[in-house]
């Protein structure tokens, strides 16, 4: 879909009276926005707003994210914000209509997760043929199982085509996780070894330290895995094992992640030894959560995905939450040295390793044996550092990279919908095996007593 055209753009944001609108999505498009831009922003919810009290939402959650925003461009962007407050069906979506057929549209639901909701807003849509000239953006979860996944995209590809949808995962957005695509296949150094011949073992970790806050009610239907790892952990799995791409282009990336989820080792009762769950104390005692609830805040699984270039490379996803830190690591360890130079002189060489902090250091860590000790007759570990910390301004908002992305009609960071299918696929094998034995394995922890596979 190209909405690149000279014709009139217009934002149209769905739940523009909530929270991912207010602390992300003003900010994000303040940022990207150019004063010689012509685009236009419409906020609209259910919620009946005054324009100036809008406006004055808007400017206030901008300042507090850029309390030295410029005063010219802030003015110049507040003003092309305008209010809309209506139902999210047909009849409330009448009211977009109005300068339809002369503007392109891009439309963010920046809503709470419902099959009933999106379809009486994409059913709206298209009932007044808004759908046409126009890109939807959504937030996850997309679907709750393979199933609901695929009801899901037929009811959005009965309405708009493949290259008009952005599912959007703000993982997928932050730096260094898109650092990784040039750290791999622009360095020489790293392409040719990043394979089964010299990696020994992947892990993908997300780890939180908060609990589950005011999500109960949402929570205790999803749990660990569906939450953070059929998304965030495989997508950020699928970024470092794919091959490289053809082109940089969207179809180009999304091919080679697809490689990867058809080829992930489906999980079955041989392997349910490699799964281990949690649940924090406490859990029970959040809003919103039943007494006796079997729901896992905490994931541990180990993975294979049968391609030549990585069979038998062990890949460890974790997720949970209050856990002793809040930190998203990818960490690629590499075989031990085959020379035998130094076990002769009594020394044990360390394995190379990359750790890429995707938050919150947004840094990178690569492990060699660089320093001769002389006495010892021993390579020594040295920790080569980039830190990004330290140059702040090259650090960018997730939200930020993904609606630039968006307005440049670049779906590269953004989901398809084969990619949500098979990644279901394969967390429907995972949650099948361990449901027999869920009562068994669910370790309750706290950050004293961490569960038994994250004090390895
Ligand atoms: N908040 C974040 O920081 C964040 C971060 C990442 C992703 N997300 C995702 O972004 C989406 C929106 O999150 P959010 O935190 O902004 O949600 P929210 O504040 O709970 O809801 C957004 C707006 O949706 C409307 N709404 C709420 N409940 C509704 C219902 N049952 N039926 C119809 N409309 C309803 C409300 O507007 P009106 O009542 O005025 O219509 C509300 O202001 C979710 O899918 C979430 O998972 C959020």
């Amino acid at each position: 879909m190209d909405i690149s055209s000279n014709n009139q753009k217009e934002f149209v944001l769905f739940g523009a009276s909530g929270d991912l609108a207010k602390e992300k999505l003003y900010p994000a498009l303040f940022d990207v926005f150019q004063p010689t831009d012509t685009i236009r922003y419409i906020g609209y919810a259910r919620t009946v707003i005054r324009n100036d009290a809008f406006k004055k939402i808007v400017r206030d959650s901008v300042l507090k994210k850029y309390p030295e925003a410029d005063a010219k461009k802030l003015d110049i962007f507040i003003d092309r914000f305008e209010y809309c407050s209506g139902t999210y069906d047909a009849h409330g979506i009448e009211q977009l209509k109005r300068n339809s057929s002369t503007v392109d549209r891009y439309y963010y639901l920046a809503l709470p997760s419902s099959y009933t909701l999106l379809k009486d807003i994409v059913d709206g849509l298209s009932v007044h043929g808004l759908n046409k000239k126009s890109i939807i953006v959504l937030e996850k979860p997309f679907g709750s199982d393979k199933l609901s996944a695929k009801r899901l995209n037929e009811l959005l590809l009965k309405h708009f085509s493949e290259d008009q949808i952005y599912r959007i995962d703000h993982y997928l957005a932050k730096d260094l996780v898109q650092d990784m695509l040039a750290m791999r296949f622009a360095n020489p150094i790293f392409w040719p070894i990043w394979n089964n011949t010299y990696i020994e073992s992947i892990t993908i970790s997300i780890k939180e330290s908060e609990g589950i806050r005011d999500r109960g009610q949402y929570y205790d239907q999803a749990g660990a895995i569906k939450d953070m790892i059929q998304n965030h952990a495989m997508q950020l799995l699928a970024f470092t094992v794919m091959d490289q791409p053809k082109s940089l282009s969207a179809s180009a990336i999304h091919k080679e992640k697809i490689r990867i989820f058809e080829n992930i080792q489906l999980f079955n009762n041989d392997t349910l030894h490699t799964l281990a769950i949690g649940q924090y104390e406490g859990y029970r005692n959040e809003q919103h959560i039943p007494a006796d609830s079997m729901t896992e805040t905490y994931a541990s699984m180990t993975v294979e995905i049968d391609v030549p270039e990585w069979r038998g490379v062990p890949i460890r996803i974790v997720s949970g939450k209050k856990l002793d830190e809040k930190t998203t690591d990818i960490i690629i360890t590499f075989k031990k040295t085959n020379s035998n130079l130094w076990e002769k002189e009594g020394c044990q060489i360390e394995r190379n390793q990359i750790r890429i902090n995707v938050q919150p250091h947004n840094d990178i860590h690569l492990r060699l044996n660089s320093e001769f000790n002389s006495t010892q007759k021993c390579a020594l570990p040295i920790n080569l550092h980039f830190g990004f910390k330290d140059n702040k301004h090259l650090l960018k908002d997730p939200y930020e990279n993904a609606l630039r992305d968006l307005f440049n009609n670049d779906q590269s960071i953004f989901i398809g919908s084969q990619e949500i299918l098979l990644a279901w696929k394969f967390i429907d094998t995972v949650l099948e095996t361990l449901n027999i034995s869920r009562a068994k394995n669910l370790e309750i922890y706290d950050h004293l007593h961490l569960p038994r596979t994250e004090q390895l």
